[in-house]
């Protein structure tokens, strides 16, 4: 195998890349919380203000080549004509040596050419809404060093959708313009269209450094014919100090920088927002000017970047292990739960694949969510709060919603989504030890999509979830698939809406668990979850067992879905784990998974159904809705699928099987195995998909960064397979490792204390805690591996000691 274009470096969080033409832009997202933007390991990228549907800052060329492009770039002209940048693009100059990385937060880009060393590191200010650009200049030529330094961005419209469509005509409502007080290029974009005009931000790009000239028009900077790779007005040395109203507009700003014998020069550009440019113009000239005068003070970027490093740390201190298993450790402790916030912020919606405009999925961010409730419980709830505002009185959800964008959601009705509500606030509960959050009044929403109608506690609204499955239910007694479950090409099975869904009928009944033991805790009665169980259960004892595996539902005309009889999709993964997650039809739940690891292993991930489908022209593509087999929900490897099934083998105590799944879907791991061609996507993110046994190029990541797997992922390792799991009468200690593994350790904070875990393992068994003590008391383990509040109360850390057996 070709060496691989990168290297992490685990004491520095980091993964450094020295190759850079890369088959996909690899990204890192940067971020306050208000402003963001991701950025590629060769400096592409786009930013955004709350919203990349609403705000988007900066342009991306989505789907087009040449890809990746434009970014935020810095070109460093010297005396002799000659152009360069510290990241690969825009010039691609050969230099000396260049190196990229990404990290928590920040991305880093060094190019060396001639004795100059120029480093250029991005990250968004915390303080601020505002992009650095943090530039060091190091001589260590031996002689003076002159150069001309350009930095530029390719300024948007705001409106994602309307750019594209009628960009034509808002064009003209562009207006850029050089402040000569602030030092800075401001960005107006006037259209009477955008729905939220009043807060449509300033846009300023500005730097400390001494201005020389600058260009707002785009098309003047790059020049006819021309692109971002070589403008002409850089090749020039000089801006043609332009303004514009109306056009294509661009940031560019140019400085001079003279460098003696082993000099070093720091300076700094800076892409910033206020907020109101059009409702209250000085009000946001004033408020640029402020950030700007606070930005430009000495040792405010350094200010910035250390509060956007603590930020990380304390988010990543919540959970660290120590494994015998470098790539395990490595996704755990870092770049997992680093992808979980991007989810947890973008939901599905914004990446270099995806462009922006998607919202926000019920189900999606309902799981999504669940990452953050051990790091921010608080965060968790929130986004909980908003999503039983969007459910309706009939008790089920609407599908997709745009809450920064306040557009109203889309409702097309699936038999899943207020179900995954459930999971989410029994997590809050058994995370936090406290359940006041459930009696918080939220309103319903009108069937109009926008109206508040009656509101009802969270706890009433996850009651009435529970009827509308109940009162959609099919002739066998399981749940009706609706418009699809969670699996959005399961529909055509069930158009004529008599078809019925087994996974709905196992999550149903996971839910209906767990709000029992909710109501238990609130003081209140829980036989009627426990009767609704029982009747679900004997509807899948009847119905859902196939001979080897279980069926993944009951079609229109009662045929089933995934049987040995059929010749395509005829085991779902889904069918067979969920059926060990929701503890039902227990006699065959081993057999099941056996049959999964037969049928559905690759070696390289799990198939979400197999054979697949073949793909149009034939007949049955209708069924997977088009769908190329060997794609995604037709015979793919579907990687949050396959988060399930560790997760049932981790419960079913089979350590060694749930972390043969859990390794081989590893970024890392898939690339060792078919490189970096193949797999395509980021090493260090987890991709929705990849490309299944039935397509050629078997192994393909397809969608990264913005992905269910990233939580699920990130909740079955930290609470399934190190088995540190909350629940709701205290911290269950459940471990399912590998035989060979001695132990490990785990850090973790639980209801205020902070707890050091050691683990071991001297009989080399796969699951089960023969022993358990908390600061050396040992525990009676007759109710489990559990360690209740009081053992931990009024204690600010405690040491656990397990031992397996
Ligand atoms: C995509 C969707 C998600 C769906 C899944 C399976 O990831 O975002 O909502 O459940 O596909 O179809």
């Amino acid at each position: 195998m070709d060496k691989l274009p990168y290297e992490f470096h685990d004491d520095r969080r980091e993964i450094r890349f020295d190759r850079f033409d890369l088959p996909a832009p690899w990204i890192n997202y940067l971020s306050n919380g208000r402003m963001h933007a991701f950025v590629s390991q060769a400096g592409g990228g786009m930013s955004w203000w709350l919203s990349p549907m609403m705000f988007r800052l900066t342009r991306y060329r989505f789907y087009n080549m040449p890809i990746d492009s434009p970014g935020f770039y810095v070109y460093l002209r010297m005396t002799d004509g000659t152009v360069w940048s510290p990241s690969f693009r825009p010039c691609e100059t050969p230099v000396d040596f260049r190196e990229a990385s990404h990290a928590p937060g920040y991305s880093a880009f060094t190019a060396k050419k001639d004795g100059l060393t120029a480093t250029l590191k991005l990250f968004m200010a915390q303080d601020y809404d505002t992009l650095v650009w943090d530039l060091k200049l190091t001589n260590e030529s031996g002689e003076e060093i002159s150069c001309d330094v350009f930095a530029y961005v390719e300024l948007s419209q705001f409106l994602a959708r309307e750019e594209n469509i009628l960009g034509y005509y808002l064009k003209w409502n562009t207006r850029a313009v050089f402040d000569e007080e602030l030092q800075a290029i401001t960005y107006a974009y006037t259209a009477w269209m955008h729905p939220r005009k009043d807060e449509s931000p300033l846009v300023t790009f500005a730097s400390d450094a001494k201005i020389s000239s600058f260009c707002c028009n785009r098309d003047l900077f790059c020049g006819n014919y021309r692109d971002e790779r070589n403008p002409v007005e850089v090749q020039n040395g000089r801006l043609s100090n332009t303004n514009l109203q109306g056009g294509e507009p661009c940031g560019a700003l140019h400085t001079h920088v003279s460098l003696g014998k082993n000099e070093a020069k720091q300076l700094h550009f800076f892409l910033g927002v206020t907020e109101g440019a059009l409702s209250d113009y000085d009000k946001a000239i004033a408020g640029a000017k402020e950030t700007l005068t606070a930005l430009r003070k000495e040792g405010a970027v350094a200010g910035q970047f250390a509060k956007l490093q603590s930020w990380w740390a304390d988010h990543l201190a919540v959970y660290q292990c120590d494994l015998p298993d470098e790539d395990a450790q490595r996704m755990i402790n870092t770049w997992n739960p680093l992808q979980s916030v991007q989810t947890a912020r973008y939901s599905r919606s914004i990446s270099s694949d995806a462009s922006g405009v998607r919202g926000i999925g019920f189900r999606d961010t309902a799981q999504d969510m669940l990452a953050q409730v051990y790091r921010k419980p608080e965060w968790a709830t929130e986004m909980l709060w908003y999503l039983a505002s969007q459910q309706l009185e009939d008790g089920h959800a609407i599908h997709t919603a745009w809450p920064e964008e306040k557009r109203p959601p889309q409702d097309i009705t699936r038999s899943d989504d207020h179900i995954w509500m459930v999971y989410l606030a029994y997590a809050i509960a058994a995370e936090t030890g406290d359940l006041r959050f459930l009696d918080k009044e939220i309103p319903f929403l009108e069937t109009d999509l926008v109206t508040p109608v009656g509101s009802a506690t969270l706890w009433e609204h996850m009651l009435r979830g529970v009827d509308f499955t109940e009162k959609h239910l099919g002739e066998h007694g399981l749940p009706l698939i609706l418009f699809s479950d969670w699996n959005d090409h399961l529909g055509p099975f069930g158009r004529k809406g008599k078809g019925e869904s087994i996974m709905v009928s196992q999550q149903h009944i996971l839910a209906l668990r767990q709000l029992a033991e909710l109501a238990e805790a609130r003081g209140e009665r829980a036989e009627a979850f426990d009767r609704l169980i029982e009747k679900q259960e004997k509807a899948l004892e009847q119905f859902a067992w196939d001979g080897e595996w279980f069926l993944r539902g009951l079609d229109d005309e009662a045929k089933p879905i995934g049987a040995h009889t059929q010749s395509h999709a005829r085991i779902w993964l889904n069918a067979q784990s969920w059926m060990v997650i929701a503890d039902a039809c227990r006699e065959h739940q081993l057999e099941a998974m056996d049959s999964a690891a037969r049928e559905l292993d690759t070696g390289m991930g799990l198939l979400l159904n197999t054979p697949g489908y073949p793909g149009w022209p034939s007949k049955e593509a209708a069924m997977v809705n088009g769908l190329p087999a060997g794609y995604s929900e037709n015979g793919g490897v579907f990687c949050q699928a396959n988060c399930w099934a560790i997760m049932a083998e981790a419960l079913l105590g089979r350590g060694d099987r749930a972390w043969k799944y859990y390794k081989q879907i590893i970024p890392n791991e898939v690339i060792k195995k078919v490189g970096v061609e193949r797999y395509h996507a980021e090493a260090y993110a987890y991709c929705s998909t990849m490309l299944g046994k039935d397509n050629e190029k078997f192994g393909w990541g397809c969608v990264s960064q913005v992905t269910g797997t990233a939580a699920w992922m990130d909740v079955v390792a930290t609470q399934y397979l190190l088995g540190i799991r909350p629940t709701l009468k205290g911290l269950l200690i459940d471990p399912s490792i590998p035989a060979e593994w001695d132990g490990f350790t785990v850090e973790r904070s639980f209801r205020g204390c902070h707890l050091t875990i050691r683990v071991e393992n001297p009989d080399h068994v796969q699951h089960g805690v023969k022993e358990l003590s908390v600061d050396g008391r040992t525990l009676d383990l007759a109710r489990g591996a559990i360690i209740t509040d009081d053992r931990i109360t009024n204690c600010q850390s405690a040491i656990v000691h397990v031992t397996m057996g």
